[in-house]
Protein backbone atom coordinates (compact mmCIF):
# COMPACT_ATOMS: atom_id res chain seq x y z
CA UNK A 1 0.00 0.00 0.00
CA UNK A 2 2.67 2.21 1.45
CA UNK A 3 4.61 1.37 -1.79
CA UNK A 4 2.14 1.42 -4.48
CA UNK A 5 1.19 5.46 -3.02
CA UNK A 6 5.10 6.50 -2.91
CA UNK A 7 5.11 4.92 -6.65
CA UNK A 8 2.37 6.80 -7.79
CA UNK A 9 3.76 9.74 -6.77
CA UNK A 10 7.09 9.23 -8.19
CA UNK A 11 5.28 8.82 -11.13
CA UNK A 12 3.02 11.67 -10.85
CA UNK A 13 6.43 13.67 -10.15
CA UNK A 14 7.88 12.45 -13.46
CA UNK A 15 4.59 13.29 -15.34
CA UNK A 16 4.61 16.89 -14.06
CA UNK A 17 8.62 17.37 -14.30
CA UNK A 18 9.52 15.69 -17.26
CA UNK A 19 9.55 17.41 -20.62
CA UNK A 20 6.30 16.90 -23.00
CA UNK A 21 7.54 15.19 -26.31
CA UNK A 22 8.76 11.91 -26.71
CA UNK A 23 12.25 13.58 -28.25
CA UNK A 24 13.38 15.40 -24.71
CA UNK A 25 11.73 12.42 -22.90
CA UNK A 26 13.90 9.35 -24.42
CA UNK A 27 17.00 11.46 -24.98
CA UNK A 28 16.75 12.18 -21.11
CA UNK A 29 15.99 8.44 -20.44
CA UNK A 30 18.88 7.22 -22.89
CA UNK A 31 21.18 9.89 -21.64
CA UNK A 32 20.75 10.26 -17.58
CA UNK A 33 22.24 6.73 -16.94
CA UNK A 34 25.40 7.27 -19.15
CA UNK A 35 26.14 10.52 -17.89
CA UNK A 36 25.59 9.56 -14.36
CA UNK A 37 27.75 6.43 -14.91
CA UNK A 38 30.36 7.99 -16.71
CA UNK A 39 30.62 10.70 -13.82
CA UNK A 40 30.55 8.06 -11.10
CA UNK A 41 33.28 5.93 -13.15
CA UNK A 42 35.53 9.12 -13.57
CA UNK A 43 35.73 9.82 -9.91
CA UNK A 44 36.40 6.60 -9.27
CA UNK A 45 39.19 5.88 -11.84
CA UNK A 46 40.24 9.76 -10.33
CA UNK A 47 40.22 8.85 -7.28
CA UNK A 48 42.59 5.68 -7.61
CA UNK A 49 45.05 7.13 -10.35
CA UNK A 50 45.68 10.08 -7.73
CA UNK A 51 46.28 7.78 -4.99
CA UNK A 52 48.55 6.31 -7.51
CA UNK A 53 50.20 8.57 -8.40
CA UNK A 54 51.02 10.60 -4.96
CA UNK A 55 52.05 7.30 -3.59
CA UNK A 56 54.42 6.76 -6.10
CA UNK A 57 55.72 10.60 -6.02
CA UNK A 58 55.63 10.69 -2.32
CA UNK A 59 57.87 7.62 -2.37
CA UNK A 60 60.31 8.93 -5.01
CA UNK A 61 60.35 12.36 -3.19
CA UNK A 62 61.36 10.39 -0.06
CA UNK A 63 63.93 8.44 -1.71
CA UNK A 64 65.68 11.87 -2.80
CA UNK A 65 65.61 13.21 0.50
CA UNK A 66 66.90 9.89 1.93
CA UNK A 67 69.84 9.86 -1.02
CA UNK A 68 70.22 13.67 0.13
CA UNK A 69 70.62 12.70 4.08
CA UNK A 70 72.90 9.95 3.22
CA UNK A 71 75.00 12.27 0.69
CA UNK A 72 75.41 14.51 4.43
CA UNK A 73 76.38 12.14 6.25
CA UNK A 74 79.18 10.66 3.68
CA UNK A 75 80.62 14.13 3.48
CA UNK A 76 82.98 15.82 5.22
CA UNK A 77 80.35 18.18 6.11
CA UNK A 78 82.57 21.85 5.79
CA UNK A 79 80.58 24.69 4.46
CA UNK A 80 81.51 23.76 0.76
CA UNK A 81 80.12 19.90 1.01
CA UNK A 82 76.91 21.80 2.39
CA UNK A 83 76.98 23.91 0.07
CA UNK A 84 77.36 21.42 -3.24
CA UNK A 85 74.73 19.50 -1.37
CA UNK A 86 72.59 22.19 -1.68
CA UNK A 87 73.26 23.18 -4.89
CA UNK A 88 72.50 19.47 -5.92
CA UNK A 89 69.27 19.78 -4.12
CA UNK A 90 67.86 22.85 -5.79
CA UNK A 91 69.26 22.55 -9.46
CA UNK A 92 68.94 18.80 -10.04
CA UNK A 93 66.06 17.85 -7.76
CA UNK A 94 64.19 20.89 -7.41
CA UNK A 95 63.50 20.42 -3.99
CA UNK A 96 64.40 24.00 -2.62
CA UNK A 97 66.47 22.67 0.28
CA UNK A 98 68.38 24.72 2.75
CA UNK A 99 70.43 23.17 5.39
CA UNK A 100 70.26 25.16 8.66
CA UNK A 101 73.12 24.05 10.73
CA UNK A 102 72.07 25.04 13.68
CA UNK A 103 68.06 24.28 13.45
CA UNK A 104 65.92 22.46 15.60
CA UNK A 105 62.24 21.00 14.64
CA UNK A 106 59.33 22.88 14.95
CA UNK A 107 56.32 21.74 17.34
CA UNK A 108 54.56 19.33 15.29
CA UNK A 109 51.19 20.44 13.87
CA UNK A 110 47.65 19.07 14.02
CA UNK A 111 47.36 16.41 11.49
CA UNK A 112 45.34 18.01 8.99
CA UNK A 113 41.84 16.25 8.23
CA UNK A 114 42.37 14.73 5.43
CA UNK A 115 45.30 15.03 3.44
CA UNK A 116 46.86 12.39 1.22
CA UNK A 117 50.34 14.34 0.96
CA UNK A 118 50.99 14.10 4.88
CA UNK A 119 50.04 10.46 5.12
CA UNK A 120 52.06 8.98 2.33
CA UNK A 121 54.82 11.28 3.23
CA UNK A 122 54.83 10.84 6.60
CA UNK A 123 55.24 6.60 6.19
CA UNK A 124 57.68 6.71 3.31
CA UNK A 125 59.82 9.25 5.43
CA UNK A 126 59.90 7.41 8.16
CA UNK A 127 60.57 4.40 5.82
CA UNK A 128 63.28 6.17 3.74
CA UNK A 129 65.30 8.17 6.03
CA UNK A 130 64.26 6.60 9.54
CA UNK A 131 64.75 10.42 10.81
CA UNK A 132 62.65 12.63 12.99
CA UNK A 133 60.72 15.12 10.28
CA UNK A 134 58.08 17.59 10.29
CA UNK A 135 55.49 18.52 7.73
CA UNK A 136 53.38 21.07 6.95
CA UNK A 137 51.61 20.76 3.28
CA UNK A 138 49.11 24.00 4.36
CA UNK A 139 51.16 26.49 5.29
CA UNK A 140 52.41 27.77 1.65
CA UNK A 141 50.26 27.93 -1.28
CA UNK A 142 51.30 25.19 -4.09
CA UNK A 143 54.16 24.16 -1.44
CA UNK A 144 55.00 20.99 1.37
CA UNK A 145 57.28 22.02 3.85
CA UNK A 146 59.27 19.19 5.01
CA UNK A 147 62.20 19.38 7.78
CA UNK A 148 64.02 16.63 8.59
CA UNK A 149 66.52 16.44 11.42
CA UNK A 150 69.83 14.80 10.14
CA UNK A 151 71.66 14.94 13.25
CA UNK A 152 71.15 17.24 16.55
CA UNK A 153 71.25 20.88 15.33
CA UNK A 154 71.66 20.18 11.71
CA UNK A 155 67.85 20.32 10.28
CA UNK A 156 67.45 20.26 6.04
CA UNK A 157 64.80 22.01 5.15
CA UNK A 158 62.55 21.29 2.00
CA UNK A 159 59.99 23.75 0.50
CA UNK A 160 59.30 21.73 -1.96
CA UNK A 161 56.70 22.22 -4.93
CA UNK A 162 53.56 20.60 -4.39
CA UNK A 163 53.11 18.91 -7.54
CA UNK A 164 56.87 17.20 -6.58
CA UNK A 165 54.54 14.77 -3.87
CA UNK A 166 50.94 14.62 -5.17
CA UNK A 167 49.30 13.94 -8.27
CA UNK A 168 47.44 17.36 -9.64
CA UNK A 169 46.72 16.91 -13.29
CA UNK A 170 43.34 15.87 -13.12
CA UNK A 171 42.34 18.15 -15.49
CA UNK A 172 42.80 16.17 -18.78
CA UNK A 173 40.39 13.46 -16.86
CA UNK A 174 37.53 15.63 -16.79
CA UNK A 175 37.83 17.33 -20.31
CA UNK A 176 37.92 13.79 -21.72
CA UNK A 177 34.81 12.95 -19.55
CA UNK A 178 33.00 16.39 -20.89
CA UNK A 179 34.06 15.67 -24.05
CA UNK A 180 32.39 11.72 -24.21
CA UNK A 181 29.55 12.93 -23.20
CA UNK A 182 29.14 15.54 -25.56
CA UNK A 183 29.52 12.75 -28.09
CA UNK A 184 27.15 10.54 -26.76
CA UNK A 185 24.83 13.38 -26.37
CA UNK A 186 25.50 14.55 -30.25
CA UNK A 187 24.94 10.53 -31.18
CA UNK A 188 21.62 10.20 -29.35
CA UNK A 189 20.34 13.16 -30.36
CA UNK A 190 20.86 12.18 -33.92
CA UNK A 191 19.77 8.87 -33.17
CA UNK A 192 16.58 9.66 -31.68
CA UNK A 193 15.18 12.07 -33.94
CA UNK A 194 15.40 9.20 -36.69
CA UNK A 195 13.71 7.30 -34.28
CA UNK A 196 10.92 9.73 -32.99
CA UNK A 197 10.23 10.74 -37.05
CA UNK A 198 8.13 8.08 -37.92
CA UNK A 199 5.64 8.50 -34.90
CA UNK A 200 5.51 12.48 -35.39
CA UNK A 201 4.70 11.21 -38.69
CA UNK A 202 2.20 9.09 -38.26
CA UNK A 203 0.32 10.95 -35.86
CA UNK A 204 0.43 13.78 -38.21
CA UNK A 205 -1.43 11.61 -40.88
CA UNK A 206 -3.89 10.16 -38.36
CA UNK A 207 -5.13 13.67 -36.68
CA UNK A 208 -5.21 14.83 -40.92
CA UNK A 209 -7.39 11.38 -41.42
CA UNK A 210 -8.86 12.21 -38.69
CA UNK A 211 -10.20 15.61 -39.64
CA UNK A 212 -11.13 14.49 -43.07
CA UNK A 213 -8.05 15.47 -44.88
CA UNK A 214 -6.07 14.05 -47.20
CA UNK A 215 -2.92 11.83 -45.22
CA UNK A 216 -0.41 12.35 -47.95
CA UNK A 217 2.15 10.47 -49.10
CA UNK A 218 2.47 8.89 -45.57
CA UNK A 219 4.59 5.66 -45.59
CA UNK A 220 5.00 3.66 -42.32
CA UNK A 221 9.10 3.57 -41.40
CA UNK A 222 10.97 3.36 -38.25
CA UNK A 223 11.36 0.47 -35.86
CA UNK A 224 9.04 -2.92 -36.10
CA UNK A 225 6.41 -1.39 -33.70
CA UNK A 226 6.05 2.19 -34.83
CA UNK A 227 5.66 0.66 -38.75
CA UNK A 228 3.37 -2.27 -37.56
CA UNK A 229 1.08 1.05 -36.12
CA UNK A 230 1.55 2.61 -39.27
CA UNK A 231 0.65 -0.32 -41.00
CA UNK A 232 -2.49 -1.18 -38.96
CA UNK A 233 -3.37 2.62 -39.50
CA UNK A 234 -3.25 2.72 -43.34
CA UNK A 235 -5.30 -0.90 -43.10
CA UNK A 236 -7.64 0.70 -41.00
CA UNK A 237 -8.01 3.64 -43.31
CA UNK A 238 -8.88 1.01 -46.11
CA UNK A 239 -11.61 -0.59 -44.48
CA UNK A 240 -13.25 2.55 -43.54
CA UNK A 241 -12.68 4.16 -47.18
CA UNK A 242 -14.49 0.53 -48.14
CA UNK A 243 -17.65 0.55 -46.08
CA UNK A 244 -18.14 4.54 -46.82
CA UNK A 245 -17.80 3.56 -50.22
CA UNK A 246 -20.39 0.22 -50.29
CA UNK A 247 -23.07 2.32 -48.14
CA UNK A 248 -22.22 5.23 -50.64
CA UNK A 249 -23.28 2.53 -53.28
CA UNK A 250 -25.79 1.00 -51.88
CA UNK A 251 -27.56 4.56 -51.46
CA UNK A 252 -26.86 5.59 -54.58
CA UNK A 253 -28.73 2.42 -55.92
CA UNK A 254 -31.75 3.08 -53.41
CA UNK A 255 -32.10 6.43 -53.86
CA UNK A 256 -31.96 6.25 -57.64
CA UNK A 257 -34.82 3.28 -57.65
CA UNK A 258 -36.97 5.83 -55.39
CA UNK A 259 -36.04 8.67 -57.23
CA UNK A 260 -37.09 7.48 -60.31
CA UNK A 261 -40.84 6.17 -59.20
CA UNK A 262 -41.32 9.48 -57.50
CA UNK A 263 -40.30 11.50 -60.49
CA UNK A 264 -43.30 9.44 -62.36
CA UNK A 265 -45.44 10.34 -59.60
CA UNK A 266 -45.03 14.25 -60.18
CA UNK A 267 -45.37 13.58 -63.50
CA UNK A 268 -48.74 11.89 -63.33
CA UNK A 269 -49.87 14.08 -60.58
CA UNK A 270 -49.45 17.48 -63.16
CA UNK A 271 -51.17 15.50 -65.28
CA UNK A 272 -54.27 15.33 -62.92
CA UNK A 273 -53.80 19.61 -62.70
CA UNK A 274 -54.77 21.31 -59.98
CA UNK A 275 -57.62 20.59 -57.38
CA UNK A 276 -58.55 19.36 -53.72
CA UNK A 277 -58.00 16.08 -53.92
CA UNK A 278 -54.43 16.70 -56.12
CA UNK A 279 -52.79 19.36 -53.78
CA UNK A 280 -51.86 17.26 -50.88
CA UNK A 281 -50.82 14.51 -53.16
CA UNK A 282 -48.69 17.08 -54.75
CA UNK A 283 -47.28 18.20 -51.57
CA UNK A 284 -46.96 14.53 -49.86
CA UNK A 285 -44.79 13.99 -53.16
CA UNK A 286 -42.42 16.88 -52.85
CA UNK A 287 -42.10 15.95 -48.99
CA UNK A 288 -41.40 12.05 -49.79
CA UNK A 289 -38.52 13.66 -51.84
CA UNK A 290 -37.11 16.05 -49.20
CA UNK A 291 -36.98 13.59 -46.60
CA UNK A 292 -35.17 11.41 -48.59
CA UNK A 293 -32.69 13.57 -50.16
CA UNK A 294 -32.60 14.09 -46.36
CA UNK A 295 -32.16 10.22 -45.74
CA UNK A 296 -30.00 10.01 -48.30
CA UNK A 297 -27.45 12.97 -46.65
CA UNK A 298 -27.64 11.26 -43.58
CA UNK A 299 -26.34 7.68 -44.16
CA UNK A 300 -23.87 8.96 -46.73
CA UNK A 301 -22.29 10.75 -44.27
CA UNK A 302 -19.90 13.40 -46.02
CA UNK A 303 -19.17 10.50 -48.92
CA UNK A 304 -16.04 10.53 -48.58
CA UNK A 305 -15.87 14.57 -49.77
CA UNK A 306 -12.39 15.76 -50.27
CA UNK A 307 -11.58 18.86 -48.17
CA UNK A 308 -10.62 21.88 -49.80
CA UNK A 309 -10.60 25.94 -49.09
CA UNK A 310 -13.42 27.66 -48.79
CA UNK A 311 -13.93 31.29 -48.04
CA UNK A 312 -16.13 30.83 -44.46
CA UNK A 313 -18.09 34.33 -44.86
CA UNK A 314 -19.35 33.80 -48.69
CA UNK A 315 -20.43 30.14 -47.50
CA UNK A 316 -22.17 31.07 -44.43
CA UNK A 317 -24.03 33.67 -46.76
CA UNK A 318 -25.17 31.60 -49.38
CA UNK A 319 -26.28 28.97 -47.04
CA UNK A 320 -28.50 31.90 -45.22
CA UNK A 321 -29.98 32.29 -48.54
CA UNK A 322 -31.27 29.28 -49.09
CA UNK A 323 -32.30 29.08 -45.73
CA UNK A 324 -33.97 32.35 -45.73
CA UNK A 325 -36.66 32.09 -49.13
CA UNK A 326 -36.83 35.58 -49.56
CA UNK A 327 -37.63 37.14 -45.72
CA UNK A 328 -34.04 38.44 -44.18
CA UNK A 329 -33.44 37.86 -40.57
CA UNK A 330 -30.36 35.98 -40.03
CA UNK A 331 -27.47 38.77 -39.27
CA UNK A 332 -23.85 37.48 -39.78
CA UNK A 333 -20.73 38.50 -37.98
CA UNK A 334 -17.87 37.16 -39.13
CA UNK A 335 -14.02 37.89 -40.54
CA UNK A 336 -13.78 38.96 -44.62
CA UNK A 337 -11.91 36.70 -46.77
CA UNK A 338 -11.18 33.63 -43.72
CA UNK A 339 -10.10 30.53 -46.13
CA UNK A 340 -10.93 27.67 -44.24
CA UNK A 341 -9.93 23.67 -45.07
CA UNK A 342 -13.38 21.82 -44.95
CA UNK A 343 -15.42 19.26 -46.66
CA UNK A 344 -17.43 21.95 -48.14
CA UNK A 345 -20.50 20.20 -49.00
CA UNK A 346 -20.60 18.71 -45.68
CA UNK A 347 -19.70 22.06 -44.17
CA UNK A 348 -21.93 24.08 -46.40
CA UNK A 349 -25.40 21.07 -44.92
CA UNK A 350 -23.67 21.80 -41.51
CA UNK A 351 -24.66 25.46 -41.45
CA UNK A 352 -28.03 24.76 -43.37
CA UNK A 353 -29.26 22.42 -41.04
CA UNK A 354 -28.40 25.15 -37.99
CA UNK A 355 -29.66 28.03 -39.69
CA UNK A 356 -32.47 25.89 -41.03
CA UNK A 357 -33.63 24.85 -37.17
CA UNK A 358 -33.29 28.73 -36.27
CA UNK A 359 -35.42 30.16 -38.54
CA UNK A 360 -37.76 27.65 -38.22
CA UNK A 361 -38.54 27.86 -34.58
CA UNK A 362 -37.16 31.95 -34.07
CA UNK A 363 -37.88 35.11 -35.31
CA UNK A 364 -34.36 36.25 -35.40
CA UNK A 365 -31.17 34.72 -36.47
CA UNK A 366 -27.55 35.75 -35.29
CA UNK A 367 -24.38 33.84 -36.74
CA UNK A 368 -21.30 35.08 -35.30
CA UNK A 369 -17.37 33.00 -35.42
CA UNK A 370 -13.72 33.35 -34.76
CA UNK A 371 -11.35 31.82 -36.43
CA UNK A 372 -8.27 31.80 -34.04
CA UNK A 373 -4.94 30.09 -35.19
CA UNK A 374 -5.90 26.36 -34.72
CA UNK A 375 -9.97 26.49 -34.26
CA UNK A 376 -12.85 27.90 -35.98
CA UNK A 377 -15.91 28.53 -33.57
CA UNK A 378 -18.74 29.51 -35.02
CA UNK A 379 -21.98 30.42 -33.09
CA UNK A 380 -25.77 30.05 -34.25
CA UNK A 381 -27.89 32.51 -31.80
CA UNK A 382 -31.55 32.35 -31.92
CA UNK A 383 -34.54 34.12 -29.88
CA UNK A 384 -36.58 30.98 -30.07
CA UNK A 385 -38.31 29.14 -27.49
CA UNK A 386 -34.69 27.79 -27.16
CA UNK A 387 -34.75 23.48 -25.73
CA UNK A 388 -34.30 22.79 -22.13
CA UNK A 389 -30.84 21.27 -21.31
CA UNK A 390 -32.00 18.10 -20.71
CA UNK A 391 -33.64 17.75 -23.82
CA UNK A 392 -31.05 19.03 -26.07
CA UNK A 393 -29.12 15.36 -25.79
CA UNK A 394 -32.28 13.93 -27.27
CA UNK A 395 -32.61 16.57 -30.13
CA UNK A 396 -28.84 15.24 -31.33
CA UNK A 397 -30.26 11.78 -31.63
CA UNK A 398 -31.51 10.56 -35.40
CA UNK A 399 -35.79 10.80 -35.95
CA UNK A 400 -35.61 12.50 -32.85
CA UNK A 401 -38.50 15.60 -33.00
CA UNK A 402 -38.88 17.44 -29.72
CA UNK A 403 -41.53 20.07 -30.93
CA UNK A 404 -44.36 17.98 -32.43
CA UNK A 405 -46.32 19.63 -30.02
CA UNK A 406 -45.79 23.28 -31.22
CA UNK A 407 -44.89 22.91 -35.01
CA UNK A 408 -47.98 20.42 -36.09
CA UNK A 409 -47.55 21.70 -39.37
CA UNK A 410 -44.04 21.75 -39.47
CA UNK A 411 -42.20 18.87 -41.42
CA UNK A 412 -39.25 17.51 -40.39
CA UNK A 413 -37.56 13.86 -39.91
CA UNK A 414 -35.34 15.10 -37.03
CA UNK A 415 -32.43 14.35 -38.68
CA UNK A 416 -30.67 17.77 -39.00
CA UNK A 417 -29.04 17.98 -35.83
CA UNK A 418 -28.25 14.17 -36.07
CA UNK A 419 -26.33 15.04 -39.89
CA UNK A 420 -25.18 18.59 -38.45
CA UNK A 421 -23.23 16.38 -35.19
CA UNK A 422 -21.69 13.98 -37.65
CA UNK A 423 -20.05 16.36 -40.02
CA UNK A 424 -18.61 18.64 -37.24
CA UNK A 425 -16.75 15.15 -35.82
CA UNK A 426 -15.87 14.24 -39.18
CA UNK A 427 -13.69 17.33 -39.44
CA UNK A 428 -12.26 16.05 -36.03
CA UNK A 429 -14.39 18.87 -34.19
CA UNK A 430 -17.72 19.05 -31.92
CA UNK A 431 -20.80 20.43 -32.07
CA UNK A 432 -22.59 21.62 -28.56
CA UNK A 433 -26.23 22.91 -27.61
CA UNK A 434 -26.50 26.37 -25.05
CA UNK A 435 -28.72 29.03 -23.67
CA UNK A 436 -28.08 32.17 -26.11
CA UNK A 437 -27.71 35.43 -24.52
CA UNK A 438 -30.09 36.03 -27.50
CA UNK A 439 -32.88 34.09 -25.52
CA UNK A 440 -33.55 30.71 -27.28
CA UNK A 441 -30.98 28.64 -28.67
CA UNK A 442 -27.31 28.52 -29.27
CA UNK A 443 -25.68 26.16 -31.48
CA UNK A 444 -21.89 26.25 -31.45
CA UNK A 445 -19.43 24.74 -34.06
CA UNK A 446 -16.20 24.25 -32.62
CA UNK A 447 -13.50 22.59 -35.50
CA UNK A 448 -9.97 22.46 -35.86
CA UNK A 449 -8.34 24.42 -38.66
N1 LIG B 1 -33.16 26.55 -32.84
C1 LIG B 1 -34.02 25.73 -32.23
N2 LIG B 1 -34.93 26.22 -31.33
C2 LIG B 1 -35.79 25.38 -30.72
N3 LIG B 1 -35.82 24.05 -30.90
C3 LIG B 1 -34.95 23.50 -31.78
C4 LIG B 1 -34.01 24.32 -32.48
N4 LIG B 1 -33.27 23.51 -33.26
C5 LIG B 1 -33.73 22.25 -33.08
N5 LIG B 1 -34.74 22.24 -32.20
C6 LIG B 1 -35.48 21.06 -31.71
O1 LIG B 1 -34.65 19.93 -31.90
C7 LIG B 1 -35.33 18.94 -32.66
C8 LIG B 1 -34.34 18.18 -33.54
O2 LIG B 1 -33.83 19.06 -34.51
P1 LIG B 1 -33.33 18.45 -35.87
O3 LIG B 1 -32.78 19.55 -36.69
O4 LIG B 1 -32.48 17.30 -35.57
O5 LIG B 1 -34.66 17.91 -36.52
P2 LIG B 1 -35.82 18.70 -37.23
O6 LIG B 1 -35.45 20.12 -37.39
O7 LIG B 1 -37.05 18.41 -36.44
O8 LIG B 1 -35.90 17.95 -38.61
P3 LIG B 1 -35.00 18.18 -39.91
O9 LIG B 1 -33.88 19.10 -39.46
O10 LIG B 1 -34.47 16.82 -40.19
O11 LIG B 1 -35.87 18.74 -40.90
C9 LIG B 1 -36.35 19.70 -33.44
O12 LIG B 1 -37.45 18.87 -33.71
C10 LIG B 1 -36.70 20.84 -32.51
O13 LIG B 1 -37.70 20.46 -31.63
MG1 LIG C 1 -33.72 20.67 -38.33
Amino acid sequence: MQHSRFYRRFNLFLERHLPEGLFPRALIILVAPMVLLQTIMTGLILDRHSDNVTRILARSFARDISLLVQLYEESDKTAAAVARIEQLANTRLALGLTIQRNGVLPEPLPQPWFSFVDTRLTRYLTVETGKPFWIDSQGNEGFVDIRVEVEKGTVFRLLTRENRARATSTVLLLLLMLLSSVLLLGIATVFLRKQIRPIADLAAAAKSFGTGRDIGDFRPRGAREVRQAGEAFLDMRDRIAKQVEQRTAMLAGVSHDLRTILTRFRLELAFLGDGPKVTPLKEDVEEMQRMLEAYMAFVKGDGGEKASEVELLSLVQAAARTVERGERKIAIDLPQGRMLRVKPNAFRRLVINLLGNAVRHAKNVWVSGVVGDRLLTLSVDDDGPGIPADKRADAFRPFVRLDDARNLDETGTGLGLAIALDIARAHGGDLRLEDSPRGGLRAVVQIPV
